[in-house]
């Protein structure tokens, strides 16, 4: 099969149907599958030369909203890691099978904006189901938020990628609420900041207490968490690290549940965090 590797690159550019993160076009798609199964290399050497025209093409200025100094800040740290990517990771790591690739290539297609410790999809919304899936205290809870956060969407929505873990901890974290502070205040359309993960689970306070303030720091900040879903096979992410909830997980003593944090523009921009701020050393 013979297939022209500035084409392939161009394809990325097409509209892209769907609001996640990792959305990319159809024919796209189709192709890095298709060069996946014929080729030798798989779409290796593809998608290696799709991030570098990426990078190329990536101009800050076609940002569809207003950046505050602090993310084009975060932006540039980004673009040197990505020319890094491009020049030292693996074969493996460009497949549009792995995650942080579609993280990466999301950066440069403005679907992830760099928020520190946590990336953001601002095409994301709060799904309505939240309301029955935890009972009728909940779906109070969750009119509540919603009210609070005056809409549904467009909502700020966190996701990590892996790159930039060493800011996981409760200071990376609480510059993280900063950035996203800036940003909101730049961008009034934003009704708040939503995500969803197992580290938002109350039991956490059992199984890993040094993750609380994942939780806590948002809830006393006016974040509202509503239950999700079970994680029955552990695919979260929960086990990926922790040998003590593996271990547990085994047991049968902790199942990975999921929880959604709403977090209302209006409580964001209180930055009420910033009194835990002379306590926030990591432990
Ligand atoms: C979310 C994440 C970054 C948090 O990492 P973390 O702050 O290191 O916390 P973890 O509880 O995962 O730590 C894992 C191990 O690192 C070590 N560790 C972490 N923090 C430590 C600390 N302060 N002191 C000593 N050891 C520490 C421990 O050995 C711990 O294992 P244990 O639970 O058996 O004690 C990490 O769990 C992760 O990368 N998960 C996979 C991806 C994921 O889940 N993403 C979120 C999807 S929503």
């Amino acid at each position: 099969m013979t297939t022209d590797i500035e084409e392939y690159c161009a394809l990325a550019l097409a509209p892209v149907a769907g609001t996640g993160y990792a959305a990319l076009p159809e024919n796209l798609l189709a192709l890095e599958q298709e060069l996946s199964t014929k080729e030798r290399r798989g779409a290796v050497p593809f998608n290696k030369r799709l991030l570098i025209f990426l990078l190329k093409e990536f101009s800050l200025s076609e940002s569809p909203w207003k950046l505050p100094k602090c993310v084009a800040l975060l932006y540039d740290a980004q673009l040197e890691r990505l020319q890094f990517t491009a020049a030292n990771m693996p074969d493996s790591y460009f497949s549009f099978q792995n995650d942080p690739f579609r993280k990466d290539l999301a950066i440069l297609l403005h679907r992830l904006i760099p928020f520190g410790a946590e990336f953001a999809n601002p095409h994301s919304g709060i799904p309505r189901s939240l309301a029955i899936k935890g009972g009728p205290k909940q779906a109070i809870r969750f009119l509540r938020a919603t009210a609070a956060s005056r809409g549904t969407r467009p909502f700020l929505e966190l996701h990590m990628h892996p790159a930039v873990k060493e800011a996981f901890h409760p200071a990376g974290l609480l510059e993280c609420y900063e950035y996203l502070a800036d940003f909101l205040q730049l961008n009034p359309s934003f009704r708040g900041v939503q995500s969803t993960s197992w580290f938002l689970d109350p039991n956490l306070s059992r199984i890993s207490p040094r993750l609380v303030y994942l939780r806590e720091v948002p809830v006393r900040c006016g974040a509202y968490i509503l239950f999700a879903g079970e994680d029955r096979e552990g695919k979260s992410g929960a086990l990926a690290t922790s040998p003590t909830r593996r271990r547990l997980y085994a047991s049968g003593d902790y199942q990975p549940r999921l929880f959604t944090r709403i977090w209302p523009r209006a409580q964001i921009l209180q930055r009420q965090w910033q009194q835990f701020q002379s306590s926030s050393g990591r432990e």
